[in-house]
């Protein structure tokens, strides 16, 4: 039987094995997830007495860039975002690569197909942020990045060489095509990182946050009449790239959207 689990600490929130899970069951794939709740000493000793036990793994909060010690070799996109979400064996050589950047992606264009040459405005200047700015300048956008703490949104902005916003009040609107709320305002609470009145039909809307699925960011868009894309699917279709990766076997999306439901 093949083992896989997620990393992290706490774990309890993770939806990971439940959407794995439900791969597993839908390809008659022999396999278990666990959901591994480890304090950094106790991921040292995982990583270098355990690791070797399982065919993969999935690496949460707060373990994104501390693990990366421990690995071989890094995928290009770990390396760039600074954060590894996923790890994989490959002729007995630990890799390390990250999936939120294509699952940002992929949720991205069930509303957006051809995101190439978009204006996107990213608000947030964090490690959600990093992932999705690596994603979507890959995908060709143009990308304004906006953040409470503006020199972190300038700092960020020069490394993936995309443009900072001092303020939400130095930019326009009508300028862009997509905005992400990439920072936790809105998670388990009625806000929105930007006014009602910034919203413009023209607009598609994302927010990384699903805990409310509906937030006051998209709905606020959706009023508007702009299009909306929900946080779960960022977090299905990373597992989906996971599960593609370790097991080479295409999954249909809606498998793991149900499970993320139930
Ligand atoms: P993650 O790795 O999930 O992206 P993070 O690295 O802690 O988390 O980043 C959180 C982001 O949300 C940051 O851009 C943060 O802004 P600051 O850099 O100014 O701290 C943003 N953020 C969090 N709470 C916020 C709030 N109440 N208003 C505006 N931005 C907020």
């Amino acid at each position: 039987m093949k083992k896989f689990a997620v990393i992290g600490h706490p774990i309890t929130h993770s939806k990971s094995p439940a959407l794995h899970q439900a791969g597993f069951i839908e390809l008659e794939i022999d396999a278990t997830f666990e959901a591994l709740d480890l304090s950094p000493e106790d991921l040292r000793d995982w990583m270098i007495n355990e690791a070797h036990e399982y065919v993969g793994a999935a690496i949460t909060v707060p373990y994104k860039e501390t693990i990366i010690p421990y690995i071989d070799k890094l995928t290009d996109a770990a390396k760039l975002i600074g954060a590894v979400n996923t790890l994989y064996w490959e002729n007995d050589v630990l890799h390390g690569t990250n999936t939120d950047c294509i699952g940002a992606l992929r949720a991205l264009q069930s509303e957006v197909p051809n995101p190439e040459g978009k204006s996107v405005l990213i608000m947030g200047a964090g490690g959600a942020a990093r992932a999705i700015i690596f994603a979507l300048k890959t995908a060709g956008c143009k990308i304004v990045v906006c953040n409470r703490t503006a020199e972190k949104a300038v700092q960020l902005a020069e490394e993936f060489e995309v443009e900072a916003a001092e303020s939400l009040e130095s930019v326009f609107p009508e300028k862009f095509d997509i905005i992400i709320n990439t920072t936790s305002v809105g998670l388990k609470e009625w806000k929105s990182i930007v006014p009602e009145d910034f919203w413009m039909p023209q607009h598609t809307a994302f927010d990384i946050v699903y805990d409310p699925m509906e937030t006051k960011f998209l709905s606020d868009a959706a009023e508007a009449g702009a299009q909306t894309v929900t946080g779960d699917l960022m977090l299905v279709y990373q597992a989906l790239e996971q599960f593609n990766l370790w097991h080479q076997q295409p999954l249909e999306p809606e498998v793991m959207e149900k499970a993320f439901f139930e």
